[in-house]
């Protein structure tokens, strides 16, 4: 097996040499605010089916499109007046749904009319799109698992499969941005619970936010194509319990996961936690890391406490159930 390539750095000829693999139609992974993306030519379709099969991911599960302004937005997706109330959430981990334009690949789509376009706030995402243009960037990890908020997990789990990997350390939200529909005028839903919370969402828009509701991940008929990914699931179960309950520890080799650090940890199985002190922004940055580790050490369960369903607490909860779904 041939050895891979050392970790790309934030250097200006290391992102050059990133920007040159893009625009000859290679894969790059890249740091982002929310989580690394596997980014390839949003308008190049044999670079786009590079990404499905890297990840394994079904051609049905539409690819999110980053640019570095509205006026890269514009060329591929029909603006919105809505945008400009948006303006003080963007750059940064929002993604929203509009009208595609016809030079859109379908591959970029899964043959729907519309398109998900996000404008990142990282330094490095941004740099290369300055020079490459439109990139279309699902989250770095195989198809169903949990994201990858470091370049080691990039590379401990695509390992060959992406060899280029820009290294910016860890992400500084943990979870994947939150998604808003606004294809339709008058409409605005969301998608995908993330770091930009709902009520931010209505501030800014001064208008309600429908809520699309995917309970029951595994066996619902598909609301939207994102929630096709239904996983982020570690190979360990997961069983979840309220905050600040008592869980019922299983009688096998457990580990159970706080929200906060606890004095006394619930007996019987192994303590960790997301947060010293509760807060739910630090608890979603350590979400995804923890879930890989206690993946690793081969428990028989995991144990999870659930955050209060407020701020960013809704998006960490979302992604606990569907961690935990089966
Ligand atoms: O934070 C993020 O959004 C990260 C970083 C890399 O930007 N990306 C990410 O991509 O989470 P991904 O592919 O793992 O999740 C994007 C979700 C997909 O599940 C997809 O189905 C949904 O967005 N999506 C894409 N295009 C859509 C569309 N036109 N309508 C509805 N949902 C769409
Ligand atoms: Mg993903």
């Amino acid at each position: 097996m041939a050895e891979l390539p050392p970790l790309l750095t934030a250097s200006p000829s290391d992102l050059s040499r990133a920007a040159e693999l893009l625009r000859a139609g290679e894969i790059v992974a890249l740091p982002t605010e929310t989580v690394y993306g596997l980014a390839a030519d949003a308008l190049n379709p044999a670079a786009l089916a590079k990404v499905f099969a890297a990840k394994g991911r079904p051609l049905v599960d539409p690819l999110i499109v980053h640019v570095a302004d509205l006026a890269q937005l514009a060329t591929i997706a029909q603006p919105d007046p809505r945008l400009a109330a948006l303006a003080p959430l963007w750059p940064g981990p929002l993604t929203v749904v509009l009208p595609r334009l016809p030079v859109v690949p379908d591959l970029v789509t899964a043959g729907l009319d519309t398109v998900a376009v996000r404008i990142p706030s990282h330094r490095i995402f941004r740099e290369v799109l300055s020079r490459v243009g439109p990139l279309a960037a699902p989250s770095a990890n195989p198809f169903g698992y949990v994201s990858p908020t470091l370049a080691s997990h990039v590379r401990d789990s695509l390992g060959e499969r992406c060899p280029w990997i820009v290294d910016g350390g860890p992400c500084a939200h943990g979870v994947e941005s939150t998604i808003l529909d606004l294809s339709r005028s008058g409409v605005a839903r969301l998608l995908r619970p993330g770091p930009v919370t709902r009520e931010s969402l209505e501030s800014a828009l001064g208008a309600p936010v429908e809520t699309v509701v995917h309970s029951a991940p595994s066996s619902q008929a598909q609301l939207a194509p994102g929630m096709l990914e239904r996983h982020y699931s570690p190979r360990t179960p997961i069983r979840l319990f309220a905050r600040g309950a008592e869980p019922d520890i299983p009688p096998a080799h457990a580990a159970v996961l706080l929200q906060s650090r606890r004095a006394a940890p619930p007996a019987g199985a192994e303590p960790f936690h997301l947060s010293e002190s509760g807060d739910p922004a630090e608890a979603a940055r350590a979400l995804f890391a923890l879930l890989r580790k206690l993946d690793r050490r081969g428990y028989e369960v995991i144990v999870a406490e659930l955050a209060d369903e407020s701020g960013v607490g809704v998006a960490l909860n979302d992604r606990l159930r569907r961690a935990a779904a089966r």
